[in-house]
């Protein structure tokens, strides 16, 4: 829906769903971006034939507005300057950790912060000449936190929704933050203000009332249900919680074809037939708990539990932000373990770990995820994660075994995973080596249930239900 005078629908976002690439001959394509808002957003969007405003994921990128699959692309350019201080420093060195309880320490520095203040107005300005009169737009995460009041201040005309994907902290760690109610009322911009889990929205009403003095309502905010209300000013700002999912159906019909079902047993036998497979899929970042997954296989190994010649390890790791000082180091820590495991347990033409630094396509993955007995999702605190939900949805066979972290908002959804500590190592090893040794029935009744919550709760249900609460009147 678009018209001469803007679009009625709008999603703004730090990125496209499309990264440029520049390729060393100097030419350039585009390709699929990485990470989990973009993998829930742009099959939904691509039906919706909606307008998406982002950055083009490299600096200095001047691109004109374009149409893809019916769906209108709007660039925002970012200088070299701007990529280093709003998005490598204050979104991903400030508000990422803060966010993830502070698992690395966030560095506070007010030269970020001006970037982020800068770039935010950028985003909005671009935001407002795309939409058309009473537009809905529909902003997302951590990196335009300021966008919903600069927004309404340009545009009061138009409906504003906020989505914050990652975990909104507990009040104590959010509190260090020396923008703290900056924020805030940069959130309170928009009608809807919307969280992974109820949790957080409890704590954003709480800050509101601390930090600005409103009345927030007092009532426990519910999944999907009951959200909180916030009066700002003669506006009525709410507060809910709307867990995120994937295209279940989409990715389970891929799971069944002929050609994903024939990669696996490729990757199978490519692997030397082993007993069992372990996967992890992740973006190579701190918070996703990768090393200490190696060290629980590393310890199950030495101490004979598992045995090197049954099992192959698999991990795919997405580069992500290459030039933060916390991902290098992280980066290298996992390199190093690999090949300390593979070093002491591989044989000639067996290595255990199979580390792969790359991403991989849909089918592609569709096919790891199918071959996989052992599903390891362990990160020290996720807002979702995906990848635990994409791994069920690929189990039409009702094979595989998930272990998965209480600190993932998944873990709430899918209890009947082997849900670990990741602080407890111990523990992880108990849940890997019980997940490696399930009885297959027992497997199968867990599988089911992930299942039916997986394939009942999809991303359009997700989407619906956060777009419902914002205009109740509108059908989406
Ligand atoms: P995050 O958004 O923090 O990266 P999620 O688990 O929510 O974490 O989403 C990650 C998304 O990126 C998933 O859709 C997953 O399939 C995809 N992904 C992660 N690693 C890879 C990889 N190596 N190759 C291809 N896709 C990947
Ligand atoms: C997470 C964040 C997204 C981000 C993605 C990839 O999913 O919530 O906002 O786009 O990671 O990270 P990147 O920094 O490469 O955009």
């Amino acid at each position: 829906m678009s018209s001469r005078n803007g679009s009625d629908f709008i999603v703004v976002a730090n990125r496209l769903p499309v990264d440029l690439e520049r390729l060393p001959d100097g030419s350039q394509r585009w390709k699929h971006s990485p990470g989990g808002l973009v993998s829930a957003l742009e099959p939904f969007l691509r039906n919706h034939k909606g307008a998406w405003v982002g950055w083009p994921g490299v600096p200095d990128a001047e691109v004109d507005d374009f149409e893809e699959d019916g769906l209108r692309l709007h660039p925002v350019t970012l200088t070299g300057a701007e990529v280093r201080d709003y998005y490598e420093g204050f979104s991903n060195g400030t508000l990422w950790p803060l966010y993830h309880d502070v698992v690395a320490p966030p560095v506070f520095d007010r030269t970020w912060w001006d970037a982020y203040v800068k770039v935010n107005h950028r985003f909005a300005e671009a935001t407002a000449q795309a939409a058309a009169p009473n537009a809905t737009v529909w902003i997302q995460d951590y990196q335009l936190q300021l966008v919903p009041a600069i927004l309404r201040e340009a545009r009061p005309d138009l409906r504003i929704g906020f989505f914050l994907h990652i975990p909104f902290p507990p009040t104590e760690l959010y509190m260090q933050l020396p923008w703290r109610a900056e924020i805030v009322r940069g959130l309170l911009g928009a009608d809807l203000v919307g969280f992974h889990r109820p949790g957080g929205a409890q704590n954003f009403l709480w800050l509101a009332r601390r930090l600005l003095g409103l009345e927030p309502t007092r009532g426990a905010v519910g999944v999907r249900t009951r959200p909180g209300v916030i009066q700002v000013g003669d506006r009525a700002v709410r507060v809910g919680a709307f867990p995120i999912s994937i295209d279940s159906a989409g990715l389970d019909t891929l799971a069944r074809k002929r050609e994903t079902v024939a990669r696996a047993q490729q990757i199978r036998a490519d692997l030397g037939n082993p007993k069992k497979i372990i996967l992890g899929v992740d973006r190579l970042d701190y918070t996703k708990g990768i090393d200490l997954r190696l060290n629980a296989l590393r310890e199950l190994l030495t101490e004979g539990r598992v045995d090197p010649s049954e099992v192959a390890m698999i991990q795919l790791a997405t580069p992500s932000r290459e030039r933060v000082e916390h991902y290098q180091r992280m980066r290298d820590e996992i390199e190093l373990t690999v090949s300390r495991i593979n070093g002491e347990f591989a044989r000639v033409g067996h290595p255990v770990v199979h580390y792969l630094h790359q991403s991989v396509d849909r089918a592609e993955l569709a096919a790891f995820f199918s071959a996989a007995d052992v599903m390891l999702v362990t990160p020290l605190r996720d807002g979702m994660n995906l990848v635990c939900k994409e791994y069920v949805a690929c189990r039409h066979d009702l094979g595989g075994a998930l272990v998965l972290s209480e600190f993932a908002g998944a873990a709430a959804e899918l209890t009947s995973s082997f849900l670990v500590n990741p602080h407890d190592l111990d523990g992880v090893k108990n849940a890997m080596h019980a997940a490696l040794t399930i009885d297959p029935a027992e497997g199968r009744r867990r599988m089911r249930a992930l299942r039916r919550q997986v394939l009942t709760h999809d991303v359009d249900r997700w989407a619906r239900s956060f777009l419902e609460a914002l205009d109740p009147e509108h059908h989406h």
